[in-house]
């Protein structure tokens, strides 16, 4: 039996970096926690996130899996160090990965970064830019309204287009040529994000880097899953709403999410 990825996000965000997964490693199962009763993390205090981050991981651990996913830059940002002290298991984030893919992508390193309230004020994206690159002109910005409507499986109405266009507004005009996206639920709402920074703006997901950061860790412990005659059985588990968690998951994952994927609500506190 192939151990686990475990992923972890405080919603449903984290379905974005599961999708990478299913695509780049569709041999491996994945566990995923979305701690939906409790989103957004993005406005709480740090030590709560870290509080919050410490209990899923330790919840996560019940299932032996062979690595742990913070596919949630707002725990990223407060919690990666601690959880990585805690567990003798590899853990990665989304933020490294994240700052790498919009280096290779931009071109005159004007970097745009949007994200969760705790993701920008942690400043861990400008240090992650900076580490590689301490040249950059990036601008940063919280989108607090972004979460809610994703969470809410509000991803195309003329109130998210809105609420888009309010939150990148402090954006334009600032000659970017990337913008990353610092949160895992803003790919959900990559159409109206690109329509309001206008289509020469590259838009950077981590979720690609980051799998490719997987798959090496992976190879390097010989841990990536072995091709098996069936497709690996998954396991989605979230703590608020169930119908609304596998309503987002399906219409995220289509065909991805099939039958063989378990879906089931757990306590918040797990
Ligand atoms: N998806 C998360 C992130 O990447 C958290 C959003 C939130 O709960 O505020 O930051």
């Amino acid at each position: 039996m192939n151990q686990a990825i475990a992923v972890m996000d405080s919603g449903v965000g984290g379905l974005t970096v599961v999708k990478e997964i299913l695509g780049q490693l569709p041999q491996e199962p994945v566990i995923y926690f979305g701690d939906t009763a409790r989103a957004p993390y993005g406005s709480r205090d740090p030590e709560e996130v870290v509080r919050f981050t410490c209990e899923i991981a330790d919840y996560l651990l019940r299932y032996q899996p062979k690595m742990i996913v913070l596919a949630c830059n707002t725990a990223t940002a407060v919690a990666l160090e601690v959880i990585r002290s805690r567990v003798s298991l590899p853990v990665i984030g989304v933020i490294k990965p994240g700052a790498r893919a919009a280096i290779k992508a931009s071109s005159n390193g004007r970097i745009g970064v949007i994200g969760t309230e705790g993701t920008v004020r942690s400043g861990a994206y400008d240090e992650a830019l900076r580490e590689i690159s301490p040249q950059l002109d990036i601008v940063s910005q919280a989108c607090p309204e972004l979460v809610p409507l994703v969470e809410a499986g509000d991803f195309r109405s003329s109130r998210v287009y809105d609420a888009v266009r309010r939150s990148l507004a402090p954006l334009k005009g600032r000659d970017r040529d990337c913008l990353i996206l610092g949160c895992t639920h803003y790919p959900f709402l990559a159409g109206p994000i690109a329509e309001a920074m206008g289509h020469d703006v590259q838009l950077i997901n981590s979720a690609e880097e980051t799998v490719r950061e997987i798959g090496a860790i992976l190879s390097y412990h010989e841990k990536l899953a072995r091709p098996a005659d069936s497709r690996p059985k998954h396991r989605f588990l979230c703590s608020g709403d169930p119908v609304m968690f596998h309503r987002i998951a399906q219409a995220w994952l289509g065909d991805q999410l099939d039958e063989n994927a378990f879906v089931g609500q757990v306590h918040s506190t797990c």
